[in-house]
């Protein structure tokens, strides 16, 4: 009953099946990839689970329905997902973007004053993602992997139970990379978390189960090294220079 239970998932658009019947079980406490290659219908999935294209089928998370429901509700069920483009105010500072995402009504003449004392469920996300140092810093000067960081602490605040991330390791450098994915393991501590990332070498580091989408379905499951091996994950990637 607890985590992202999704059954026979559909989303169409204008005729195309983007994707076609998925299958998916993510139990809590999981950090589960997701790979596929380009159009696979990676993002529509994460899209149709926080409601953002209509899809049938069924998806709850924690026994609730999600599908049919609007994004605010969604998002309000403790669903959370972040975009392949960070999307954070950035003349504002760190801890004025986690101000707003956690939604306390401060006017915006206080959000534009420094703090001096920062809520408990802030210094925790800041703690968490890594961004304590930085927090009275713009978030438009931060680097590429602070911004996807924050991003992630704003849904922390938030209080996301499910965590869906559209690549966020994409760009990044080495060591952001391997920062990202011990944060994932710290994410996964009291949450679920569904990943979708290429990097086969990021994977083979950092995820517990895999899950392969092929032109809008799952073509394969298990460990990495389980689906490593089975040759129709070798076909789909043959020629894309990926597995
Ligand atoms: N809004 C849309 N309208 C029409 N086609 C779309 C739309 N969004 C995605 N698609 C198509 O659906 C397929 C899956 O896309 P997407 O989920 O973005 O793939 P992935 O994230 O795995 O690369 C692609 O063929 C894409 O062109
Ligand atoms: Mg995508």
């Amino acid at each position: 009953m607890s985590g992202l239970a999704v059954r026979d998932l559909r989303v169409v658009f204008d005729g195309f099946v983007a994707v076609g019947g998925v299958d998916l079980d993510v139990p809590a406490g999981d950090v589960r990839f997701v790979i596929g290659p380009n159009g696979a219908g990676k993002t529509t999935l994460i899209d149709a689970i926080t409601g953002l294209v209509k899809a049938t089928g069924s998806v709850t998370f924690d026994g609730h329905q999600l599908l049919g429901r609007k994004v605010h509700r969604i998002a309000r069920l403790g669903v959370g997902r972040t975009f392949q483009t960070a999307a954070v105010f950035e003349e504002l500072t760190v801890l004025q973007n986690l101000d707003i995402a956690a939604g306390w009504r401060r006017s915006p003449l206080s959000l534009l004053r420094a703090r001096k004392r920062v809520p408990e469920p802030v210094a925790a996300a800041l703690s968490t993602v890594g961004l304590s140092a930085v927090r009275d810093e713009p978030a438009g000067t931060l680097a590429h992997g602070q911004k996807q960081w924050l991003e992630i602490g704003m849904l922390l605040v938030q209080d996301a139970k499910l965590l869906l991330l559209d690549e966020p390791v994409a760009g990044m450098s080495q060591a952001e990379r391997d920062a990202t994915g011990e944060l994932l393991g710290r994410l996964a501590a009291d949450r679920t978390v569904l990943v979708i990332e290429h990097d086969m070498d990021f994977l083979r580091r950092f995820a517990r189960t895999v899950t392969v989408m092929h032109a809008g379905k799952v073509l394969s499951e298990g460990t990495v090294a389980e689906v490593q091996a089975d040759p129709r994950v070798q076909e789909v990637y043959l020629g894309h220079g990926v597995a």
